[in-house]
Order: C-alpha cells, then structure tokens, then sequence
C-alpha cells in the first residue's frame, strides 16, 4: 500500500538497510525502515489519511517521518540523501539523492541493500556494492575509505554486526579500522555518542564473543586502559548478573542502574583515574555513584572482617551504592562473611530508621541543630545493635 501511494506522488519507496540484511538471513527484523526518493512528508501524510489509525508524526529537521499502527508497530521513512561529513567524527550535512547515492553513504555493503515497493518493479532486489555475497561469505566490508573516518560509532556498530552475524573483517577494511585507530578517531566523537554504541555493546546476549572481538579489533582502551582476560572477566559478570537477579527476585520494585554493576565489575583493578576520565565524558547514570563505589570497595573487605558490631558492619555496606554492593557479592563469591553480612544488610538492615524522628526529639526538649542529627545517628546504630526496637524502648534508652 505504502509502495502505491508514494509510486502514485511519484517519489518511489524502498525498504533499506538493516531490514534487508535481516530479511535476507532468515532473523527477526525488529525495525523497518523506508527510504523514500522524493517527498517525505507527503507520502508519509498520504500514508496516515488513507491507513486507518496509523498515525504519523514528521520531523522536519531530519527530513524523516515515523509512522505508528494502532497495535504499536512502526515504520521509519526518511528521504533518500547524500551526506557530507565536514570534518572527521562531525554530525553530517545532508542533501536530497537517488537510491543508488543513498546506499553507498551508509556503513557496510550488507546494510546496503534495498527492495523496491514500487508496484511496477516490487520485490526488485538492489544491491549494488555486493552485501550479499559478503553476508554468504560472511564478510564485513565498509563501502568507502572515509568510512570510519567520517562516523567512528560504525567501528562499534561493525563490531556488535560481527558479533550478531558471525563476520570478518575484510582484510581492506581491516586495514582502514588500523588507520582510524592510528589517528585515534575516537577521540573526536563525543561522550554521549560513544557510550551509547558501548552500551549496546554491552548489553549483546553474546557479551563473551563481544569481548573477545573487542580484544581482536584493539578496541579494548576504549572501555578500560588494559585488556582483561575474558573468561575470568565473564566468571565475574555472570555472578554480578546473578546478584542483580537476586535483587530483582527480592525486590521487585527497586530501581537499579545494571550498568553501573557491569562498570564497577570491569574498573575495579583499575587507576581511579582511568575511570574518573571515562566518566567525565560519557553520560552514564549513577557515574558518580561507581567512582565513590570505586574509592572504597578495596577497603570494605577486611574492615568488615574487623567490624565488631552490626551497626558498624551496616555502615560500611551503606557507605556503597546498590550497584556497588553487587559488585562487591559478585567478586567474592567464597566469602561468607561478606555474601551473609551483605544479603543481611540488604534484606533486613537496609531499610531500617531510626524509630524517633526528629520531631519526636524535639517534643523531648532538644535543640534543633547538628547534634539532633547525630542523636538520630546513634537511635540508627542502637537500633540495629539490637539496644532499642520501638519508640518505647527507644525513649528509655536515650533517658539512660
Ligand atoms: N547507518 C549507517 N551509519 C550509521 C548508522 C546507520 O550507514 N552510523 C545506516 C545503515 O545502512 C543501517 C541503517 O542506517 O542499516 C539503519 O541504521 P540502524 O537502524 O541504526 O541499524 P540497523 O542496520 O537497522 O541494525 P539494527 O538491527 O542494529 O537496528
């Protein structure tokens, strides 16, 4: 349908790039994308008045449109264009093209294939650069040299490609990721750009093949100043992802930044500063959060084996943010004290309060001030020492 209206404003629409590939390999195709040789918003505006409840929304400045069908499905369009890369890693400057232009601007012959939906030649198969035969011979291969140059997030986004599709690098374009890495490309893209590619990197379902190719590509300074060796590296991860599903099972509702447990698993070995220095640029949630975690995780271990009362075993646990503490489980599994005292902080001391609160010691006659604070401080710790359960208890004991 979508085919006939656009062939019938005359601007011909194609479905392109990673549908295709995906198509062609017999994989679920999670997004569809059209590449429209004309009018955009038209064809997209054509396609909502006659699809009942599709909607359509048009972003101007993109040139690109998104429809939406009631039962959530989406099809993106955006027009067919030629970009212009004005210095090496900048966004691009766009104009309008044909198909065959459209396709060689993108990163890889395999995502560069289009099927026409134009009534007249629909279900035509367009393949000019040979994405194809690279998928059969299971080849990565870029379309230009400038390819890695102009956008260096397609180094990431071929990594996870060779990671999803089982593919080698072609040997030229082996060579022109060596070149990039020489010129330290990656030192021109911006925080927030690089650690979204990572982040998907991260979260690959074969995160094992994902580290071992990010140690084959030379890619690992990108995440940490030395590479690690993979199994135990893995070993780790998977208690970490053990540790978060404990938590989930426990805790339905709690929040948590699985990232930042993936994080502090990888930097703990490493200078501070190295990890300071990543989290200065990429915008990850909770950053601060790991590097306090980072300070101090070294120390916990044996001050907990020192800890002579409860309160002061729950100090040191709170003194880590929850990421932190699952970091902390997963890295000593064969610890009993620190696998029960942590589960037992996080289960029963964790949302523990003090059973007065400020008012409550106001009412008793204290001043206002930092020493009602450190009075509900020491309510905290008594309280978890067993001394006090109740406002009761809790009354008399602070008499005494
Ligand atoms: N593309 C590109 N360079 C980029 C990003 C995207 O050339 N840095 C092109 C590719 O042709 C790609 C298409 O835009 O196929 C759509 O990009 P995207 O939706 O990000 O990726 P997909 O290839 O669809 O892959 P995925 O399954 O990961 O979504």
């Amino acid at each position: 349908v979508i085919g006939r209206i656009a062939a019938n404003l005359g601007t011909p629409a194609y479905l392109v790039g990673g549908c295709v590939r995906d198509f062609l390999q017999n994989h679920p195709v999670p997004d569809i994308d059209l590449a429209i040789e004309g009018d955009v918003r038209a064809v997209a505006e054509a396609c909502s008045a006659e699809l009942s409840g599709v909607q359509c929304t048009y972003h101007a400045h993109f040139g690109t449109a998104i429809l939406q069908y009631p039962d959530g499905f989406q099809l993106d369009l955006a027009r067919c264009r030629i970009e212009h890369y004005p210095a090496p890693a900048a966004l691009p400057e766009v104009q309008p093209a044909a198909i065959q232009t459209d396709l060689i601007r993108r990163d890889f012959t395999i995502n560069a294939m289009a099927i026409s939906l134009d009534p007249e030649k629909f279900g035509d198969f367009l393949d000019p650069y040979g994405g194809r035969a690279d998928l059969q011979r299971r080849l990565l291969r870029v379309l230009h040299p400038h390819s890695f140059l102009d956008d260096p997030t397609r180094i990431l986004r071929g990594l996870r490609f060779a990671v999803r599709f089982q593919l080698q690098l072609e040997a030229n374009t082996r060579g022109l990721l060596e070149e990039a890495l020489t010129q330290d490309i990656f030192a021109r893209l911006s925080g927030a750009r690089l650690w979204r590619e990572l982040k998907y990197l991260l979260e690959l379902s074969d995160l094992p093949a994902a580290l071992e190719e990010l140690g084959a590509w030379q890619l690992w300074p990108l995440l940490r100043p030395t590479p690690l060796e993979v199994e135990s590296l893995l070993a780790k991860i998977r208690r970490g992802q053990q540790e978060i599903r404990w938590l989930h099972c426990h805790f339905p509702d709690e929040k948590l930044c699985d990232t930042a447990v993936l994080l502090t698993i990888l930097w703990r070995d490493i200078p501070w500063a190295e990890a300071e220095k990543r989290l200065h640029y990429w915008p990850v949630a909770d950053g601060r959060y790991i590097l306090n975690d980072l300070h101090r995780l070294s120390k916990i271990p044996a001050a907990l084996a020192a800890a002579s009362h409860p309160s002061a075993v729950a100090q040191l646990w709170e003194s880590l943010s929850l990421p932190g503490i699952l970091a902390l489980l997963a890295e000593y599994p064969e610890s009993a004290t620190i696998t029960e005292s942590g589960r037992y902080y996080l289960l029963k001391q964790r949302g523990l309060t003090s059973p007065l609160n400020g008012k409550d010691l106001q009412a008793m006659g204290l001043a206002p001030g930092p020493q009602l604070g450190t009075v509900l401080r020491r309510l905290h710790d008594a309280r978890l020492d067993g001394a006090i359960k109740d406002k009761e208890t809790a009354r008399q004991w602070l008499i005494r």
